[in-house]
């Protein structure tokens, strides 16, 4: 049987990095399913899919063919057999993303990616359903989250890090409402399992954050 960790846990809490960096302590692959989903609204979007008609995008939802491959252990997700990967991180299709998960047709399709890529490998998995829908006997399941402001301000640093210019009240607002949606949609919304244990990094450095989960992964059994 493999080894599965899941994280959940709103956008920005940094559950991505977080995992990348106990992935590479404890050998396991990094699962990132907001990369699927942000996948699939991409090729909504670039069908011109009309991303508030939900018959619409599960009607299209089937041409999209998504895969998931590694290149020197990065995570690489494929589009119809193109590398998507620097395509996806743009605000736009973040809220494209957050439209197209509340798709059941969409939903069932990631799913069974996601269940079959845990069942053939040792894998940590992040994203807003893993533990109470994907994973739900994962040995292991984390609850990451932070202040919506705390979050907010994160996300501003690191774009204004990158030379973007960006409105700090603008991310904080678009944060809530994609927490809001994903909390509230109908299929497996994000919510924190009632076996999971909570992490809240509002208070907690990246590196506090990461030895915290990295300790909790071997007292769940993973091997080195
Ligand atoms: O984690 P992320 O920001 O890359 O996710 C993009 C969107 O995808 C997010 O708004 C919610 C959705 N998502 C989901 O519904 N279920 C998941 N397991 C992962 C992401």
């Amino acid at each position: 049987m493999s080894f599965n960790v899941a994280i959940d846990g709103p956008a920005g809490a940094g559950k991505s990095t977080v995992a990348k960096a106990v992935a590479k302590k404890w050998n396991l692959i990094y699962v990132d399913t907001g990369a699927m989903y942000r996948a699939m609204a991409l090729f909504m979007m670039r069908e011109g899919v009309n991303l508030q008609d939900e018959e619409a995008i599960a009607g299209k939802c089937r041409e999209a063919h998504i895969t998931i491959r590694y290149e020197n252990g990065t995570q690489v997700v494929f589009l119809n057999e193109e590398n998507v990967n620097a395509l996806i991180r743009t605000e736009e299709v973040s809220h494209a993303a957050s439209l197209v998960s509340v798709i059941p047709d969409v939903r069932r399709a990631m799913v069974e990616l996601q269940k079959k890529l845990a069942a053939d490998s040792d894998c940590i998995m992040d994203g807003r359903d893993i533990g109470t829908c994907v994973l739900p006997g994962a040995q292991l399941k984390i609850y990451l989250t932070a202040s919506s402001t705390v979050r907010a301000g994160r996300r501003y640093e690191e774009l204004t890090a990158r030379g973007v210019s960006c409105d700090l009240n603008q991310i904080q607002a678009d944060i809530e409402e994609r927490d809001y949606r994903d909390m509230h949609r109908e299929i497996s919304p994000l919510r924190q399992a009632e076996d999971a244990i909570l992490v809240d990094t509002s208070e907690m450095t990246q590196e506090e954050v990461i030895s915290a989960v990295s300790r909790l992964c071997g007292k769940a059994g993973a091997l080195q």
